[in-house]
């Protein structure tokens, strides 16, 4: 409870409550959260290498600047625009030695990306060190009544406010830092994950969350704190995934405390991490993208690992057991998702309609929240999401969510926070995906949501037994298939070397592979900033048609089975307009090799699996093209992997 001293400062000063009661923004739950990497250490190690390692580590969820600050008597604070190697440049004569550090990467919102504005931000007596992933919603009003109070600020960042803040309480009231962070953080709005410390007493660090992700690491005598677990697996395998609203301090004697913001000692939920640093590690290959290309027969058997078993003739998701009725009694299903998730979401549309019978409608979360959609209990939303953290789709299930639909999560950051919305979901199992296009994610998803499809078609008897077996065996086929396809790596970089310095490229295809050509578009506009855009085949004499010339490469993924003589006829189409065609096409065609200026080989397999194989040469067309272009891969300009904006 806050004594009534702070009652009486701040709910009879006007800048602290007035405006943030009567501003409906800050009723609202939505997620308005920024990205950023946030790394801390307490314990008896050198700070720095760990601080910076987990950065780099972390340099996926934004990348325009990083800061440490260290502790060791004087409070050092090192920030630079730029990547973590720019901090680490300009960091390397100064003094680095601390066993007590907090350090940040972030993806701009308020404020440029520059030195200034780079975290940790101090206090305006020096005292306090803070680095925050989110956004003060209130932190305008919280400013201005701060400078009435004398406070200047040299930053534009919402997170200085904060920190000032928490300042101001412990000044003023003579509070334990922790005390001030917890009344700091009841008079702000928005979403955060901070990490503050005190250069007055190194023996603790103490941080929060609301809406952004925070890990405690607990070591042998050590903490550490991470936006997610990657930093802090090399360490321990002992964490802690805070809960909204918790605070928690660490202290070097290796005690630590968890409390809500009302001032409720919390039990910690101690988990055992189920990640290796080899994950971590690009094991050999250029690119983190690269390797996640080539992981993909391994993660595709991961994601299928005990869920299905041909001879048997059964597919079981644990995940779903609990809901199965519900599943397949639906009226309709509901999927919600960004991006490439939003593609793996196509797929199963077709899936879904084909092999259960069941109306499916795939919606941009962005759209789907703000539309007021019609959604009725008997609906079942379907939310896929590599991190677990894209703001539009953690809001659309919450809004599906209050409407009363039954909310499965198809999503592979274990711990995040979709996975923890969700009522029941099936993680996907792909390991830690590093580079920010999605690759071994998108055939994840689209693994288990056949394997979805399958199941509650054949328990609706949609599909016969033979047809069920087929399919069966044929997807435990398809991790052996993926190899193959991987194979035609060299012929895939010798036509991305043809093409590399076109401006503009059209992907093609129908069925179960327009959304593979959508994928397609999105992979080489993502890393390689060439335009394209991806089609259903046969809407391209709609209208994009007329971009058609010599100079336009187009990708028509050609594998399909029922509409095989439409495919050819759209190949001609283009041919006919001198447009350069790259053709995927299943092994021994020969029709489409007489046509296509390129073909690609893929194997053979069932056609509701095409899209687990055809996917494969376009995410290599994009990843050469993009090396060839000398693009940095695995981290896009602007772009982030972890998109908690809206
Ligand atoms: C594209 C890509 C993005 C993500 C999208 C959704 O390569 O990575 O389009 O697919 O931001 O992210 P998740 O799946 O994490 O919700």
């Amino acid at each position: 409870m806050d004594t009534p001293q702070y009652q009486s400062y701040f709910l009879t000063n006007p800048y602290f409550s007035a405006v943030i009661k009567q501003n409906p923004i800050y009723q609202n739950q939505n997620y308005f959260k920024t990205m950023c990497g946030i790394v801390a250490y307490i314990g008896s190690k050198q700070a720095y290498p760990i601080l910076i390692k987990g950065l780099q580590r972390l340099e996926y969820r934004g990348y325009d600047s990083a800061g440490v600050a260290l502790l060791n008597g004087n409070l050092n604070v090192y920030k630079k625009k730029g990547k973590v190697s720019e901090l680490l440049s300009f960091a390397h004569d100064k003094d680095v030695s601390a066993t007590l550090g907090i350090g940040h990467t972030r993806w701009a919102t308020h404020g440029k990306p520059d030195d200034i504005n780079a975290h940790p931000h101090l206090s305006g007596n020096g005292r306090l060190v803070l680095v925050h992933n989110g956004i003060i919603e209130n932190y305008a009003t919280l400013k201005t009544a701060l400078q009435r109070l004398g406070h200047e600020f040299i930053s534009e960042t919402d997170t200085e406010v904060l920190v000032h803040l928490i300042e101001e309480l412990q000044e003023r009231e003579n509070l334990l830092l922790e005390e001030a962070v917890r009344i700091a953080l009841s008079k702000v709005h928005g979403a955060y994950a901070i990490v503050v410390i005190d250069k007055e007493d190194p023996t603790k660090i103490v941080a929060a969350r609301k809406q952004s992700p925070l890990v405690l690491g607990i070591g042998n005598g050590e903490f550490l704190l991470a936006s997610d677990a990657t930093p802090i697996v090399e360490h321990t395998k002992r964490v802690v995934y805070l809960n909204d609203g918790e605070i928690v301090t660490a202290r070097r004697d290796g005690s630590f405390e968890i409390k809500t913001i009302n001032n409720e000692i919390q039990a910690p939920f101690i988990q055992k991490l189920d990640l290796t640093i080899e994950a971590l590690e690009k094991g050999g290959y250029d690119y983190f993208m690269l390797k996640e290309i080539h992981e993909q027969p391994q993660t595709i058997a991961d994601a299928m690992r005990g869920r299905i078993n041909a001879t048997e003739g059964w597919v079981r998701l644990g995940g779903m057991e609990e809901h199965l009725n519900r599943i397949m009694n639906a009226d309709r299903l509901i999927i919600v998702a960004c991006g490439t998730s939003w593609h793996a979401g196509l797929v199963a549309e077709y899936l879904f309609e084909e092999l259960a019978r069941l109306p499916v409608e795939v919606e941009y979360a962005s759209e789907f929240r703000y539309r007021n959609p019609v959604i009725t209990e008997k609906d079942v939303v379907i939310a896929i999401s590599q991190s677990g953290e894209t703001a539009d789709t953690l809001a659309a299930i919450e809004l599906a969510k209050e409407r009363g639909a039954l909310i499965y999560g198809i999503v592979n950051a274990v711990g995040s926070s979709i996975a923890r919305l969700t009522d029941g979901g099936s993680y996907i199992h792909a390991g830690p995906e590093i580079g920010v296009a999605s690759t071994k994610a998108f055939t994840g998803q689209v693994t288990l949501l056949t394997l979805m499809a399958l199941e509650i078609g054949y328990k609706r008897g949609k599909i016969r037994k033979s047809e069920f077996q087929r399919l069966l065996t044929e997807l435990e086929q398809i991790p052996s298939k993926v190899e193959e396809v991987l194979k035609i790596n060299k012929a895939v970089e010798y036509i991305s070397s043809e093409i590399k310095d076109s401006n503009n490229a059209l992907y093609l295809g129908r069925g179960y592979n327009f959304p593979v050509a959508l994928e397609g578009a999105l992979k080489l506009k993502e890393i390689s900033y060439i335009h394209a855009e991806g089609y259903p085949a046969a809407e391209m004499k709609h209208g994009p048609i007329a971009l058609i010339d010599e100079n336009m490469p187009c990708v028509i993924v050609c594998t399909n089975q029922s509409a095989y003589e439409k495919i050819v006829s759209n190949i001609q189409e283009v041919k006919a307009r001198k447009g350069v065609v790259i053709a995927i096409v299943t092994e021994g065609d020969t029709v489409i090799k007489n046509l296509a200026d390129y073909t690609l080989e893929i194997p053979d397999t069932a056609e509701p699996l095409t899209p687990l194989l055809s996917v494969i040469p376009l995410q290599l067309l994009s990843y050469h093209i993009a090396v060839m272009r000398n693009c940095n891969v695995d981290q896009p300009r602007n772009l982030a992997k972890s998109v908690t904006v809206e």
